[in-house]
């Protein structure tokens, strides 16, 4: 079984900030204590309204590389940019409206492809690793293989919102599908969105899934265990499910 990785999404301690306008709390020095807590990565996602991190956030944590950086964003001129400037050893394309409370799904690589494949090589040519945000939808698949992209982000929202467990079972099916072609086509398969330490198991036990990006829930159960202790719980969580496969 390939090793799994976790990529802590930091987002969210900038969520905290922003809603009083303070300098406190600060998401570059919540990335440290989840890397000296045993995370793999550090995601931040750059938003074109600029919610929650901020442009010095990324510089910061760029520069104060605690550990390799996965840097979120849209595809407009603007975040390709950026990227090319700030150079993060990772960027990973998604879909962003501005109504959204987060991402709400999959970027559409098929219906866009010329662009999404223009894209992925100007960051390959300022040395980033390219990772698309997808739906489990063997058409968006095919486009992620024909972009040229060595990696490839699962959607797993839908898994994680459904309402009851014979619908998670039956998305979990399409999703471990997913990733076996993924795998099979060459693509590195990541997965993420609204994990947490109650439905992770399952999806960790996924054996071609490589990593998982996690924001929301680890940031809430730092409040009440502080990052160190959510990022060691998660990882228990992470291998157990990873065991049980
Ligand atoms: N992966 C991607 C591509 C995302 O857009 C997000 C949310 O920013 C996450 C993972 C993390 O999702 P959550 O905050 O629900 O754990």
């Amino acid at each position: 079984m390939l090793p799994l990785r976790l990529g802590v999404n930091v987002d969210h301690v900038a969520t905290v900030r922003q809603a009083r306008g303070a300098p406190y709390p600060d998401p570059v020095e919540a990335a440290i204590a989840a890397i000296e807590a045993g995370a793999h990565s550090i995601t931040v996602h750059l938003r074109e309204d600029r919610r929650h991190i901020q442009d010095h956030d990324v510089q910061r944590l760029l520069a104060a590389n605690p550990a390799p950086v996965n840097l979120e964003m849209a595809v407009t001129d603007e975040m390709v940019g950026i990227a090319c400037r700030f150079k993060p050893r990772y960027v990973c394309l998604v879909p962003e409206k501005r109504q959204e409370r987060t991402t709400e799904g999959g970027l559409d690589v098929a219906g866009q492809l010329p662009r999404i494949r223009e894209v992925c090589q100007r960051l390959a040519d300022a040395g980033i690793e390219v990772s698309l945000f997808v739906d489990p939808d063997l058409r968006q698949l095919e486009a992620c293989v024909a972009s040229g992209a060595p990696h490839l982000e699962i959607h797993t929202g839908t898994y994680a919102d459904v309402a009851n467990f014979e619908a998670a079972a039956r998305e979990f099916v399409v999703i471990a599908g997913f990733a076996e072609a993924a795998h099979k086509a060459g693509v590195e398969v990541h997965a993420g969105h609204g994990l947490n330490l109650h439905n992770v198991g399952p999806v960790a036990g996924i054996p071609e899934v490589v990593e998982l990006n996690i924001g929301h829930s680890l940031v809430s159960r730092a409040l009440m265990v502080g990052m160190a202790g959510a990022v060691r719980e998660m990882l228990v969580a992470m291998q157990a499910g990873r065991r049980a496969r």
